[in-house]
């Protein structure tokens, strides 16, 4: 259990590289913290104004959950490391986006650090859940909406997409649901705002 144990060590300690705080101190913007929903995240780094640094932080978060788990899938092997530590691994890199470590323990939603790991565990999982994402938020304007939806919808491709879910080992069946339901209670404030009618529409600098 050592190697699984760093590796799940390593995958924290990477998620938990809040990059909407470092992209937004590095381009000279305020911290995403006191504005908006106040959440480290990228939908609200976008009311910044700042379309780029709401891309790249998007990038880096999706990257810090899908470069752990392909690590593990390149070079796990020698170390016996295969598909129950990549599980491991992409939900103690969403852990780390949700709880890091170097910002005490406050987080974001995971949104991305988990589209990411899905990519990571398979290409088609990662088109359905990201094509989700993209008709809500295309259709609806809310990217709170957008996660949500994405969140409900992944393990049901997981576990009924295609035969190949079943091949797998259960153990990334299992952390894309522990992923999907921590990733809806931390948009509980964003379940109320949309029921009240006052969550934030894409595109508006408004606040949340
Ligand atoms: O990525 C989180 C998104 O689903 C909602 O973000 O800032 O509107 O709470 P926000």
């Amino acid at each position: 259990a050592f190697y699984p144990a760093l590796a799940a060590l390593a995958g924290y300690l990477v998620g938990s590289l809040s990059f909407a705080v470092i992209v937004s101190r590095v381009m000279g913007l305020n911290d995403p913290r006191t504005y908006g929903s106040k959440n480290p995240g990228a939908t609200n780094v976008l009311r910044s104004g700042s379309k780029a640094a709401a891309i790249v932080t998007l990038l880096l978060d999706a990257l810090k959950g899908w470069l752990p788990v392909m690590a593990v899938a390149w070079w796990g092997k020698p170390y016996g490391l295969e598909e129950g530590t990549m599980a491991l691994v992409g939900l103690a890199a969403f852990l780390g986006h949700l709880y890091p470590v170097f910002f005490r323990f406050v987080g974001g939603k995971g949104v991305a650090t988990a589209m990411g790991v899905i990519v990571a565990t398979s290409g088609w999982l990662g088109l359905a859940v990201g094509l989700t994402w993209l008709i809500i938020a295309y259709a609806f304007r809310y990217s709170s909406l957008a996660s949500l939806v994405a969140a409900v919808f992944a393990p049901v491709y997981y576990a009924f997409g295609d035969g190949v879910a079943w091949v797998m080992d259960k153990s990334l069946l299992l952390s894309a649901i522990v992923m999907s339901l921590l990733l809806i209670w931390r948009h509980s404030e964003n379940i109320s705002r949309l029921i009240k009618g006052t969550e934030s529409k894409l595109g508006s600098k408004k606040k949340a």
